[in-house]
């Protein structure tokens, strides 16, 4: 939520800020601006709308050359997304230019008393008493290397609530400062130069030189002095180096259209990715990375899985298969729900957080809390190095890659995985009833790269019939056991991206009011479950298929190879291989994502960057 990028080096700034912002367009797209400092002065351009806007201004009017600079891409939140509100913001006395992610809670106060010493704000944000805060502090500072993050750590420690926040002055040239609490900042170090951003993706085509910085905490870039970290009281810290494991091709779209589809495409490797080296030979997980003793993990009496999103779909399913491997409770809660209902928790709780982007802040205030309760916290993340890994007990990273689209596709399928390896871990460790199923179930993971592979080979049909559907004003979907979270997931999905009015069920609670929707020609997706799936589930959807077509449905069915029952009662039919029921999902989620991307570029829409939404929200 908003892209932050700044540089300090022998390039042109305005090309490699630019290029930066281009890489984090995804994380907000309400407005652009960037501020680049020669000749002694600011110069701004800042512009509401696509990043495409700004470029156009400054094809038009040109920065001066420079070599320091900041970027910025926005989702608004305090003021709207216009010039005006656009970053950077600039101090009244035009000596300092600023760029944030994040919100400023006490802003008000702030404000009132910036404009009682006659300072006329020319925005609505919260971010610009930021830059008149510095302009004072700046004076203030004892003269010499170093001032203006002196004045930047003063600065801060007034600020309530969350913030990423990078700051130039036009007294030093060579100085870009920038400072963090609750939202994502990243140092690159490259040869001779330094950049900043909300992640490596504003800067891989540089480096992959990394730095992490910690909560609470300045940085100072300086051409000649390098980097130097600091608390905000000024204590010199080290910051963790690490090397970025991807480069610049893997954050572009390689042909497709739309970076979906190419994250689509990529489910395969990124599933088997994910399960790399975690499938002993013997059908044994081996996660010794998962840094909880073996002690703690027999002791949980209890779990919770918490996420938002597509991530708390993901822990849906997760209930499903670790209940079942495991015997343990599972409990799954939406984590801006979580903390505010004061779930009961204790040292023998285990809380698994779920993030692709390790930033959400929801999912991180209730991982906060969760520790606060003395809960033993899991992170399923796919960001490296982010804040909701760092801060937690333990960590299984999926590897599924940068996610640049904002719809999650790939990010999601990784994270079913990464819930089936925790479950079967805890399984294995403790010896449960359905431990010996393990080694059985590993080899089904390991088929499920081909799996994913075979049903993408097969969505021409599907992307026709998506074609079809474009004009529908409403879409639903039903589901049952691990079928009811794909049934929601596909129509989070399709809201998302097309703007079209969808809802998942659980099939079986249809009949309790729902069923009142259908009307004739309503379409709807019924995703089935396999015919060997316990209990007689599978019978008992194929007559909510029957039920809705009785009553005018339009059905598209998601049945595997062989299950000839469904036929009679699908409209449409999509296929997907044969798959164990608890990792079913991870095949019939598939074709929703295709019907999605493909409705909503029939519909003519930005499939990458669906209206008022941004990829990582860092705001609660
Ligand atoms: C939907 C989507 C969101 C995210 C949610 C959580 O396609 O991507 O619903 O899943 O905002 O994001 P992370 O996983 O980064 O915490």
């Amino acid at each position: 939520m908003c892209g932050i990028v700044g540089y300090v080096g022998p390039q042109d700034s305005l090309d490699v800020v630019l290029e930066g912002l281009r890489r984090l367009e995804y994380r907000g797209y309400d407005s652009a601006g960037i501020a680049v400092l020669a000749d002694g002065g600011l110069s701004t351009a800042k512009k509401a709308g696509k990043l495409a806007n700004l470029e156009k201004e400054l094809a038009e009017e040109a920065l001066p050359p420079s070599t320091l600079g900041i970027g910025h891409t926005r989702w608004a939140t305090h003021g709207g997304p216009t010039d005006r509100n656009a970053h950077p913001h600039v101090s009244a006395d035009g000596s300092v230019a600023v760029i944030h992610n994040g919100i400023i809670e006490n802003f008000a106060p702030l404000r009132a008393e910036i404009e009682a010493t006659g300072v006329e704000f020319s925005s609505e944000t919260d971010t610009e008493v930021v830059a008149h805060l510095l302009a004072a502090e700046y004076p203030r500072t004892p003269e010499g290397p170093g001032r203006l993050a002196e004045a930047m750590r003063a600065v801060s420690r007034r600020l309530e609530g969350a913030f990423t926040l990078v700051a130039v002055h036009a007294s030093e040239p060579d100085t870009l400062v920038a400072s963090r609490r609750n939202s994502p900042l990243v140092v690159g170090v490259g040869d001779g130069e330094y950049f900043v951003g909300s992640d490596v993706a504003a800067f891989i085509a540089h480096t992959r030189n990394a730095l992490e910085l910690g909560q609470d905490q300045v940085v100072e870039l300086h051409r000649e002095r390098g980097v130097t970290v600091t608390d905000f009281t000024g204590t010199v810290v080290e910051p963790t180096a690490y090397s970025v494991d991807w480069d610049a091709a893997a954050a572009e779209k390689g042909g497709y259209d739309w970076f979906m589809l190419k994250e689509i495409a990529e489910q395969p490797r990124a599933v088997a990715d994910t399960l790399l080296g975690r499938l002993g030979e013997a059908g044994e997980l081996v996660l010794d990375e998962v840094r909880l003793s073996y002690e703690d993990l027999r002791g949980i009496d209890k779990v919770f899985v918490v996420a938002c999103g597509t991530a708390y779909h993901a822990g849906l399913i997760a209930k499903y298969a670790i209940e079942h491997w495991t015997r343990i409770p599972v409990e799954v809660e939406l984590a801006s729900e979580f903390r505010y209902r004061d779930p009961v928790l204790d040292r023998s709780t285990l809380v698994v957080v779920i993030s692709q982007s390790g930033e959400t802040m929801d999912t991180l205030m209730a991982l906060r809390h969760a520790k606060e309760q003395k809960a033993q916290v899991l992170a399923i993340c796919n960001a490296n190095g982010s804040t909701i890994p760092r801060e937690s007990d333990a960590v299984l990273y999926t590897h599924a890659g940068p996610e640049v689209a904002v719809a999650s596709t790939k990010g999601f399928l990784t994270q079913v995985v990464a819930c089936y390896l925790v479950g079967l871990f805890l399984a294995q460790v403790r010896g449960v009833k359905y431990a010996d199923e393990v080694a059985a179930i590993v080899e089904d993971l390991r088929a499920l790269p081909d799996a994913v592979a075979t049903v993408l080979e097969s969505m021409e049909p599907v992307r026709e019939l998506a074609r079809s559907l474009a004009g529908e004003n409403t879409l639903l979907f039903l589901g049952r056991h691990v079928g009811y979270p794909v049934a929601l997931e596909g129509a989070l999905k399709l809201k998302e991206l097309a703007y079209i009015h969808a809802e998942g069920f659980a099939a079986g609670e249809l009949k309790h009011g729902s069923i009142a929707l259908i009307d004739q020609g309503t379409p709807v997706v019924v995703v089935v479950p396999s015919p060997r799936s316990r209990g007689s589930v599978h019978g008992k959807v194929v007559s909510n298929i029957q039920e809705v077509r009785a009553r005018g449905a339009r059905t598209i069915v998601i049945a595997e190879e062989g299950d000839e029952d469904v036929v009679p009662y699908a409209d449409h039919l999509i296929r997907v291989p044969r798959t164990p029921t608890l990792l079913a999902p991870v095949v019939t989620t598939v074709p929703l994502q295709v019907l999605a991307c493909e409705i909503a570029a029939t519909r003519g829409l930005d499939v990458d960057q669906p209206r008022n939404l941004a990829k990582s929200v860092t705001v609660e």
